[in-house]
């Protein structure tokens, strides 16, 4: 299978000399094609520092970071740009839709700017929104809607563009467990059938439990990493309850 990311020795550090907060400690792991791979740790252990080195919102200290075989850690200005804009699709925890905007305007927003044909433009939002079944939100403003429709359009204009990589950081953060469970499910269904690859970051367990890979960290370290193979969902979730055990500390706090 083909690696789409390959992040290498990665350490970020915050801080001066003599107050330094190693957020991301020498992190190596890779994502392949069509891979759903969650990194899961609790608050404060690097997790959106990391993602957020992936995104290329934040620089890396040290290492490298390769997305389809380009070191992203060397892009600059209007390639950066470019790069960010064509190749990755983001999901946040607060959705970051634009206020001003339908939802439709929001989701076909970075296509516009990639100046695709209008019909072009119809036809894949259209397509994406029905299978996040938000169709019928399509015309509303986001003050209409409710949390779980919003990180659903969130979700169609992470995926509309096909980018390579889908990042999401705490998606279901701001949800309650029923639109947690509608929006995770919808990430199911992005990477079996429109064969997205996802990064997500959380540190639920639940959530976690829907993705096929889980790469633990702890005080920006890789800690532990399991798949799903054949387990189902819930199995997967107790081999997940069982390495949050082993970790200790905070993260028995939070789920
Ligand atoms: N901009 C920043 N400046 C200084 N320290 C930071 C900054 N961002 C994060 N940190 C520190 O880095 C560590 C990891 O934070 P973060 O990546 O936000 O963790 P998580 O997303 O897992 O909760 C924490 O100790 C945090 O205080
Ligand atoms: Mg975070």
């Amino acid at each position: 299978m083909k690696e789409i990311l390959k992040i290498e020795n990665v350490e970020k550090y915050y801080g001066n000399r003599g107050n330094i907060t190693k957020a991301v400690d020498n992190i190596t792991f890779s994502v392949e094609k069509g891979e759903f791979v969650a990194i899961m740790g609790a608050s404060g252990s690097g997790k959106t520092t990391l993602l957020n080195c992936i995104s290329t919102i934040d620089k890396v200290t040290t290492g490298n970071i390769y997305i389809n075989d380009k070191d992203i850690t060397k892009l600059k200005g209007n390639n950066l740009n470019k790069f960010r804009r064509e190749e990755l699709g983001f999901i946040f925890q607060d959705f970051n839709l634009l206020d001003t905007l339908t939802a439709y305007e929001n989701i076909a927003l970075s296509l516009t700017i990639q100046k695709i044909n209008p019909k072009e433009i119809e036809k894949r939002v259209e397509e994406v929104a029905e299978e996040l079944e938000i169709t019928d939100v399509l015309k509303k403003y986001p003050y209409q809607m409710s949390g779980g429709q919003k990180q659903r359009v969130a979700s169609a204009r992470a995926i509309v563009t096909k980018p390579s990589l889908v990042l999401a950081d705490e998606p279901t953060g701001a949800l309650d467990s029923k639109s947690s469970r509608m929006l995770l499910e919808k990430f199911e269904t992005l990477n079996d059938e429109l064969k997205a690859t996802i990064l997500m970051v959380t540190h639920d367990a639940f959530t976690a439990s829907y993705a096929d890979r889980i790469i633990f960290i702890k005080d920006g370290k890789i800690f532990n990493q399991i798949t799903k193979g054949k387990k189902t969902r819930k199995e997967f979730f107790e081999s997940i309850i069982d390495v949050v055990t082993l970790l200790g500390g905070d993260l028995n706090n939070v789920i």
